[in-house]
Order: C-alpha cells, then sequence, then structure tokens
C-alpha cells in the first residue's frame, strides 16, 4: 500500500532501450534517473535484448520488463497501461529503424505502439553509422519527430562500433537524463495557466476565390500552442487558414479573415493568463467582395479599370490575376481598414485596469527591426514584441527556423537562429517568470 502511495507520487520514466550497441549505456542512465528520484520502467525492443538481458534491467530497476506486445501470465505488461503510466517516455540510444519508424508512425512491437499510445513528452538519444545518420529519410525524420515536440539530444561524434570516428554516437547518459529532467520540469510550468494564441494567415477575399493573405504557415503558433500545452496549459488556438493539424489537447478555433479573428481572441481574452498574437493578420480587406468571381472588366465599386497602368495598389498579387491575360489592363482596388486585433485586446485591458492577459505581440519587419519593435510596442500596448526580419526567405514565414528580437520596455535581447519548436520553448522560457 506505502509502495503504491509513493509510486503515484513519484513520476515513472519509461525508458525504451533499441538495439544499438550504446544499449549499455541505458543502464547507467537508468541509475541517473533514479537518483534524480524517478521511477523508471524499461521497454526493450527484441534486437535490444541481444545486446542486453531483460533480467540486468529487472534487477537495476526493480520494475517488471516489458519486451512483448503479448501478455505472459507472469509479465502482465501492456502497452496501452505502460503509455498512460509514463510522464515521459526516453528512447536511449534510439536506433535509425526505430527513428524512422516513429517518424512514419509505424507500431509494429511492444515499444512503437507505446510511443503511438502516449501523450508524454518524448526524448530521444540517437545512435548509428553516420552514413545512416547522413541519409535523407533519417534526416527528415528527425525533422519530422523535433517538429512535433519530441526532444533530440545529440547524436555527438566519436568512435562509432563500425570502427569509425564520426557523428552518430550516442549522448552520454549525463547529457541524456539532464534533457529528461528539464522535460519533465517543463511539463507543468504552466499547469493552471490559460493562453490564447493567434496563428496563421488571415484572408480577405475580392470575390469567392481571390483574397489578400500573407505567406504564414502557422508553425510559428502551431509551434507555441503545442508547446504551451505540453507545460499544463489550457491553450486556445486561433488560427487563420493553414495545412496544419491542431496539436492535441488544443482548443482550436479556425478563422477566415481578420475581424473573425478578433471576434474569436475577443471571446477568449478576458479568462487568459498569456495572450500571444503571432498571426500575420491582413492589415487592409477589400471595401466590398463580389459575390461572383469577377470577370475582366470587373464592375465592383472597388475594383476600378484604370487609365494609369503606373498606379501600384498594395493588393497587386490579386489585382494581377484579375488582370491576367489583358496586356493593357490595370485596375485599381479600394481597401479598407482592418481591425488591429491586438491593439484593440491591448485597449480592453488597459481600460479595465487588469494586469493579465500578458501580452505578446510580434513585429514582422523588413527593416528597422527594433526599432520598429519598440514603436509597436507602445503604439499597440503589448508587454513583449517578438520581432523577426522577414526579409531572409529561409527564416521568418514559412520557414522551419526563424531567429527572434525580444523588446520589451526593459531592452531586447536576440536569439540565435532556431528551429521553430526551438523558440516556441525559448518563447514560453521567458514567458513563465512573467506569470508564475
Ligand atoms: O506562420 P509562420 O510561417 O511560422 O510565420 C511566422 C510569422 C512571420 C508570421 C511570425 O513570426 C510573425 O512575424 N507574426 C506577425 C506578423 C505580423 O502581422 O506582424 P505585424 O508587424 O504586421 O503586426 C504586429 C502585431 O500586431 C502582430 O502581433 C500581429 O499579430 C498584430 N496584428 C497586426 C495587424 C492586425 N490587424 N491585427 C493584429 O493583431
Amino acid at each position: 500500500m506505502k509502495q503504491q502511495q509513493q509510486q503515484q507520487q513519484q513520476q515513472t520514466v519509461l525508458l525504451g532501450v533499441t538495439g544499438s550497441i550504446a544499449a549499455y549505456k541505458a543502464c547507467e542512465l537508468l541509475r541517473l534517473l533514479q537518483k534524480a528520484g524517478l521511477r523508471v520502467k524499461v521497454a526493450l525492443t527484441e534486437h535490444a535484448q541481444e545486446l542486453v538481458g531483460a533480467a540486468t534491467f529487472r534487477a537495476l530497476s526493480g520494475e517488471p520488463v516489458a519486451t512483448s506486445l503479448f501478455d505472459s501470465p507472469g509479465n502482465p505488461i501492456n502497452h496501452i497501461s505502460l503509455a498512460e503510466e509514463a510522464s515521459v517516455l526516453v528512447i536511449a540510444p534510439c536506433t535509425a529503424n526505430v527513428l524512422n519508424k516513429l517518424a512514419s508512425g509505424v507500431a509494429d512491437d511492444l515499444l512503437t505502439t507505446t510511443a503511438l499510445a502516449t501523450t508524454a513528452p518524448l526524448v530521444l538519444a540517437p545512435a548509428m553509422n553516420a552514413r545512416m545518420l547522413r541519409h535523407p529519410r533519417t534526416q527528415a525524420s528527425l525533422e519530422l519527430l523535433e517538429a512535433a515536440g519530441a526532444t533530440l539530444v545529440g547524436p555527438g561524434e566519436g568512435y562509432l562500433a563500425c570502427g569509425e570516428e564520426d557523428s552518430g554516437r550516442m549522448s552520454s547518459p549525463e547529457d541524456v537524463c539532464a534533457a529528461t529532467l528539464e522535460v519533465l520540469a517543463r511539463t507543468q510550468s504552466l499547469a493552471g495557466k490559460r493562453v490564447l494564441i493567434t496563428a496563421g494567415p488571415t484572408r480577405e477575399y475580392l470575390d469567392p476565390v481571390r483574397f489578400i493573405s500573407s505567406p504564414s504557415s502557422g508553425k510559428t503558433g502551431f509551434a507555441l500552442a503545442r508547446e504551451a500545452a505540453a507545460r499544463g496549459a489550457s491553450v486556445v488556438l486561433v488560427s487563420g487558414p493553414t495545412d496544419l493539424t491542431s496539436p492535441p489537447g488544443v482548443e482550436y478555433v479556425p478563422v477566415v479573415t481578420a475581424r473573425q479573428m478578433l471576434e474569436a481572441a475577443s471571446e477568449h481574452f478576458d479568462t487568459c493568463d498569456l495572450a500571444i498574437f503571432s498571426a500575420a493578420v491582413a492589415d487592409f480587406r477589400p471595401a466590398e467582395q463580389a459575390s461572383q468571381k469577377l470577370k475582366k472588366g470587373a464592375s465592383l465599386p472597388s475594383v476600378v479599370p484604370d487609365n494609369d497602368p503606373a498606379t501600384v495598389s498594395p493588393a497587386g498579387a490579386s489585382l494581377a490575376s484579375v488582370a491576367s491575360g489583358t496586356a493593357s489592363a490595370s485596375y485599381s482596388l479600394t481597401l479598407t481598414a482592418n481591425p488591429d486585433i491586438l491593439a484593440t485586446l491591448a485597449a480592453r485591458r488597459a481600460a479595465t485596469g487588469a494586469k493579465r492577459p500578458y501580452l505578446v505581440g510580434f513585429a514582422a519587419e523588413t527593416e528597422d527591426l527594433l526599432s520598429n519593435a519598440r514603436e509597436k510596442l507602445k503604439a499597440k500596448g503589448a508587454d513583449l514584441i517578438v520581432a523577426n526580419d522577414v526579409s531572409d526567405p529561409a527564416l521568418g514565414f514559412a520557414s522551419s527556423h526563424n531567429q527572434l528580437s525580444f523588446v520589451s520596455k526593459e531592452g531586447s535581447s536576440q536569439t540565435a537562429v532556431l528551429s521553430k519548436e526551438h523558440l516556441a520553448r525559448h518563447i514560453l522560457d521567458t514567458l513563465t517568470p512573467e506569470l508564475c
């Protein structure tokens, strides 16, 4: 009874061990995790058992070891109970085979089935031959798993089992243990907090098929939502149209236009502790929207044939499609301003004198990054502006990486170029002390 109560209070690490020669390092890792006060249960793949036997892990962990998808009477373990019990799933070493299986959702043994069934965060310590590591498929899997929120530890460089000195060596048990403890510390850092995130572009339709928008993919906002939910927050994600799937456990509110985004954000704003406005909201919309697809020679009052071919419209891209095929025709489009969602909600907070939600705006700039961000901080009434230079096509809009500058009344700082998942962690690490 006492042991059962202790186990309930303790966080459980499910340590998956796969068939790499580095499997022996998992024994040391297990010991380190136990020393940190964690309960460790082990799941071995068939190939791992060729290298280190279940008896070793059973003796070290003091727990039954999971080896097969099918229960045996003396070893009643199943993947669903393991998946539910785990506070974190650590796979160390993680072979190229298991890594690529995880990335494609293959679940053909106890470990991969458990990985698919668990909602616990995933820590991976890859270990493999350098050529297997450099293979584009493995690289794509690493990218995909990281984008899905997995924490990758290594691999490092050094002497490999194949006799080569190269990259692919499993990180040290100390490093894997430290990363695991960090992940566990994060899991509850926003428990009890409510977070609102706007993401993606908005679309402002000119007619049923043409619109003004931006190249925002939603990656930044979705990574923030996933990370906030992984830290225990209750998250509302209000997003314009993207190709992304909402992260599990997040309340997803799809919208199309800026006005719909304002309405949805406004509904959740007052109950939030933190609001992050990462959406690329269109500042303008066509003054009128045609109910049918516009023909060349459109008669919509806001789209008028223009006799001056030098006229440049703010909505040039959309107009180009209206005018395509007519060498000499050009059109002007009348635009009207959209509401500024961040500024509107910040003013509402200011009017009530409330300090919450803490307000984070983004600033997408092509010049004078910091001075423009400082201006936006003031003009919009945010507590923090996260600024990015979107003139570099490899960063910012729709890329997997970005470089951010944090601008507040206290000063500014800049990150390195990092993946958007890393940046989401960095942003929430920065904000957590403000909220707690
Ligand atoms: O989605 P990704 O492909 O990952 O790309 C990420 C990103 C480039 C979209 C992101 O990093 C970013 O910069 N988001 C803000 C884009 C933007 O619209 O910046 P802005 O400087 O125009 O707006 C400043 C702030 O006001 C932003 O927080 C914006 O959400 C908000 N805003 C702007 C206009 C408006 N009408 N309402 C708003 O709330």
